[in-house]
């Protein structure tokens, strides 16, 4: 207990009796210390908790019923419909920026600036791909990010087609020189996405010159799905693109009966060197510790395809949303609420890991972390990460969404951007809503304003803004 050994230390007069009774009060003294949720009762914070009631039916009138009702929806079709997409190194990426920044400010929110990061550039290029054999079929593809080009005349090739890593590596000696065509099966994004984020170069490794994978979706209408891909050092780096669902049964289908499938790939992908961006900020400062944040996060970048609405122009839109609420009302929090939307989450969190390196130093500042990255669908809940006692007042602080019947407190805080956060300690909440239609739209051009939901997205935003505020304004820091 460090604190106790800095208080007695020093006391060289006080003689050694005196000194252990000093350390000893302190000892008792510590569990009605007044300045730490640590030491005090759930009940006694449970009450303080409760007297947020009446500013969260405030909040929720306010963005559910009021006049700020579809603001953060009309916000975020503006500025998709202005903008399109928005994917990493772009130009459009810029655009949006730009967009937000001017944006925040004339919304009258705090402290708005810019924090410059590098971030990856991966251009698509022309691409397209023909089954040749068994009969001509144009397949619709969309390249992976960070994949390489085929030469200007493509890769024509054989197909193997495999339902599983396992199965390749039984048939390996099968896939030398050929194209690898994935069939798995969707089981969950997060099991199903290890196709699409390392396929290329498991196909490499048994002398495949191409892979094409499976759209990483539930759901299609002949709907490609892109997405970032990781080869391996050392591994031999082979084009790789995803095809739809109907068309990789289609050819499984092919397969078993015999027929000898072969594709015809072209793919002017290239990676340009490393450009300039910014995460895009902006506060309401706090009152009495500005120092301490409550941090609410979105991704300003999409892909290349669709308009980047659901991913993540929803999460963008009620991290902006609940700071404009909260203004409105004319509350400001004893701590600074901080809205980042990040650059290049989609290369894998790249401008979050620069923030996280740039501000970890006063990591014992940020009080909760908070991402919205997967749909802002009719809200469920929140996913959570954090020590027990964090957890029971945060679950207190749901109990104030009764109202709009948002109460839930899941396991498992989650997104790309907060992570590193959370692996250090800090508390991190993610936004769980009715999502069972999200990887439908994920990465392809499926991911249009037509997705969003104007009250949805108002509840949304009242969830956002009222666990920000309120966590933001309590005496005391949720403990690690
Ligand atoms: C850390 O916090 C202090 C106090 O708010 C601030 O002045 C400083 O710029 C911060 N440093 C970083 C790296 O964020
Ligand atoms: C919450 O649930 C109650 C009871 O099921 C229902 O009457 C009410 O409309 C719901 N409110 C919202 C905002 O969904
Ligand atoms: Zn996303």
């Amino acid at each position: 207990m460090p604190m106790i050994g800095n208080k007695s230390r020093g006391h060289n007069s006080t003689s050694q009796a005196l000194r252990t009774l000093l350390i000893l009060c302190c000892l008792l003294q510590c569990h009605s210390r007044p300045h730490s949720y640590d030491s005090k009762p759930l009940s006694e914070i449970s009450r303080e908790v409760s007297k947020y009631s009446d500013i969260a039916q405030q909040i929720i009138n306010l963005a559910v019923y009021g006049k700020a009702q579809k603001r953060s929806y009309e916000r975020l079709a503006e500025f998709t419909d202005t903008i399109g997409n928005r994917v990493s190194g772009s130009k459009n990426l810029d655009l949006a920026i730009k967009y937000m920044y001017n944006a925040l400010r004339q919304d009258g929110l705090e402290n708005v600036h810019l924090e410059p990061v590098k971030i990856p550039h991966w251009v698509r290029g022309e691409e397209s791909a023909v089954m040749l054999l068994p009969r001509i079929h144009t397949l619709a593809i969309l390249g992976l990010g960070s994949s390489v080009g085929t030469p200007p005349a493509g890769i024509e090739a054989e197909v193997i087609v495999v339902d599983s890593f396992e199965e390749l590596k039984k048939r390996a000696s099968e896939a030398k020189g050929k194209i690898v065509v994935y069939n798995q099966p969707f089981v969950s994004y997060g099991e199903t996405v290890a196709y699409r984020a390392s396929g290329a170069s498991e196909a490499a490794k048994v002398g495949a010159v191409a892979s094409l994978i499976r759209s990483v979706t539930p759901f299609s209408i002949n709907s490609p799905h892109t997405g970032w891909q990781w080869y391996e050092p050392g591994v031999v780096q082979i084009p790789t693109a995803c095809i739809t669902i109907e068309d990789a049964q289609m050819m499984a289908r092919m397969a078993r009966r015999g027929q000898r499938i072969v594709v015809r790939l072209t793919m002017a992908a290239q990676t340009l060197p490393d450009v300039d961006s910014f995460n895009t900020v902006a506060e309401i400062t706090g009152s009495e510790h500005p120092e301490q944040v409550v941090l609410l996060s979105g991704h300003l970048d999409s892909w290349d395809v669709g308009q980047g609405a659901m991913d993540d122009g929803g999460g963008v839109a009620i991290s902006w949303e609940a700071l404009s609420v909260i203004r409105d009302l004319g509350l400001r929090p004893k701590r600074t609420l901080r809205t980042v939307l990040w650059s290049a989450e989609e290369p894998g969190g790249v401008g979050a890991a620069q923030y996280f390196q740039q501000h970890k130093a006063n990591i014992s500042n940020f009080d909760l972390v908070m991402e919205s990255d997967l749909g802002t669908f009719s809200p469920l809940g929140l996913q959570f990460t954090g020590s027990d006692k964090a957890r029971a007042i945060m679950k207190e602080v749901m109990k104030l969404l009764a109202a709009i019947n948002v109460t839930s407190l899941e396991e498992h805080g989650e997104g790309t951007d907060i992570n590193m956060w959370m692996k250090a300690g800090v508390p991190g909440a993610s936004l769980h809503t009715a999502d069972q239609r999200y990887f439908w739209f994920h990465h392809s051009d499926g991911d249009t304003m037509s997705v969003q939901n104007p009250e949805e997205m108002n509840l949304c935003s009242a969830v956002w803004a009222v666990v920000a505020y309120v966590v933001a304004d309590l005496e005391e820091m949720l403990p690690r």
